[in-house]
């Protein structure tokens, strides 16, 4: 069994390779961040023409790194959505062209389930029965949710973030304290030896409520509108920031807001939801202190902690090929006229 994996949904061109049980057999990313770097975000245009020039030469090598011929292939797995819609075609009109050219069966994937399967990938991965049910905290630029996962076909929607993302929070952060993009990586490298007490910004919707909001419970919901909002002001006010060696107190202390939200729902979640395993997914998993942050409460509660490892947290092709693989085991394979979704949502209950 082989399944190649394709990612243009944003600013990384990705492509992999997966063989049986889900063993990663090459998996390349091609990052664009030193091409949006000038404009401080990921510019469309650039991202989508980008795709283009990069991604067939990125297939080939994958299949040529997996070491396996183009007709070993049994499915092309390709983000649907969400994404840049821009961004999204590039992938999948190569995927279709792939699937039509190999006489293999094309199979959407909704980039979102992608991240969460990427608990399963890397060398000491544990099996879905292993670790299910699970509480799934997903963290990334676009997407910032709580999930509950009970196999690896069937998650349920707990609670998500009702403006901005966490590390979306993070890059506009890190552009008020002019530390560059992308800002996760800069804050968490600024804030070293920073103290994350120095400042107390808010965590957002800090005060406990029994509402739901869009049929979710607001408790497990995040909004990251205020603390960005408080670091503008707080940038204002002090102006001697980047001269006076208090920057890195700010952004250790923005950091803190932005992860002490994060922490709040996902005990809750916790308490609510008794299961045994944490995870946690997305480009921001990558951060040090996050995992540290994880790692304790997992270890007060007693329960599991899986974190996707650092290289498949962040946009890759890998996870994109693992979703594929449990879709088209369970033979939910996708018609030759899919289209892209770019507003694709997570389903409350899928599977
Ligand atoms: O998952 P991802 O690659 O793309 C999306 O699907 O959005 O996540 C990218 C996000 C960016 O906001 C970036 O700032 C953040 O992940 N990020 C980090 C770190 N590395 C990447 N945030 C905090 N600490 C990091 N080390
Ligand atoms: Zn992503």
């Amino acid at each position: 069994m082989h399944i190649l994996g394709i990612e243009t949904s944003c600013d990384e061109t990705a492509a992999a390779v997966l063989g049986g049980g889900g063993r990663v057999l090459s998996s390349l990313v091609h990052s664009q961040v030193a091409r949006h770097r000038p404009y401080g975000g990921v510019v469309p245009e650039i991202a989508s023409r980008s795709h283009v020039e990069e991604l067939p030469g990125m297939l080939e090598e994958a299949r040529a790194a997996a070491r396996i011929a183009w007709a070993d292939l049994d499915a092309i797995a390709v983000t649907r959505g969400p994404g840049l819609a821009s961004s999204l075609l590039v992938g999948l009109v190569a995927a279709k062209a792939l699937a039509l050219r190999l006489g293999k069966p094309l199979v959407g994937v909704n980039h979102i389930e992608a991240h969460l399967h990427s608990i399963f990938l890397g060398e000491d991965a544990p099996r879905p029965g292993a670790i299910c049910p699970l509480v799934v905290l997903m963290v990334s630029g676009g997407h910032t949710c709580l999930v509950r996962m009970d196999d690896e076909n069937t998650f349920r929607l707990l609670g998500q973030t009702l403006d901005d993302a966490a590390g979306e929070a993070l890059d506009k952060g890190a552009s008020l304290l002019r530390l560059g993009y992308p800002g996760g990586p800069a804050i968490e490298e600024t804030a070293q030896g920073g103290d994350p007490a120095y400042v107390k910004f808010p965590r957002g919707m800090e005060r406990a409520g029994s509402a739901r909001v869009g049929g979710l419970d607001r408790d497990l919901c995040f909004s990251y509108s205020g603390v960005k909002t408080a670091l503008r002001y707080y940038v204002r006010d002090h102006a001697d920031l980047f001269t006076d060696g208090t920057l890195k107190d700010v952004a250790a202390s923005y950091q803190e807001a932005v992860f002490e939200a994060l922490m709040e729902r996902t005990r809750r979640a916790l308490d609510r939801e008794r299961v045994g395993c944490l995870a946690c997914v997305g480009g921001v998993a990558r951060n040090r202190r996050l995992r540290d942050k994880l790692q304790a409460l997992a270890a007060r509660r007693g329960v599991a902690l899986r974190l996707a490892p650092p290289a498949y947290c962040t946009d890759n092709a890998a996870m994109v090929a693992a979703r594929g693989l449990a879709l088209f085991d369970r033979g939910q394979t996708s018609p030759m006229d899919m289209d892209i979704d770019p507003n694709l949502g997570i389903g409350r209950v899928v599977g």
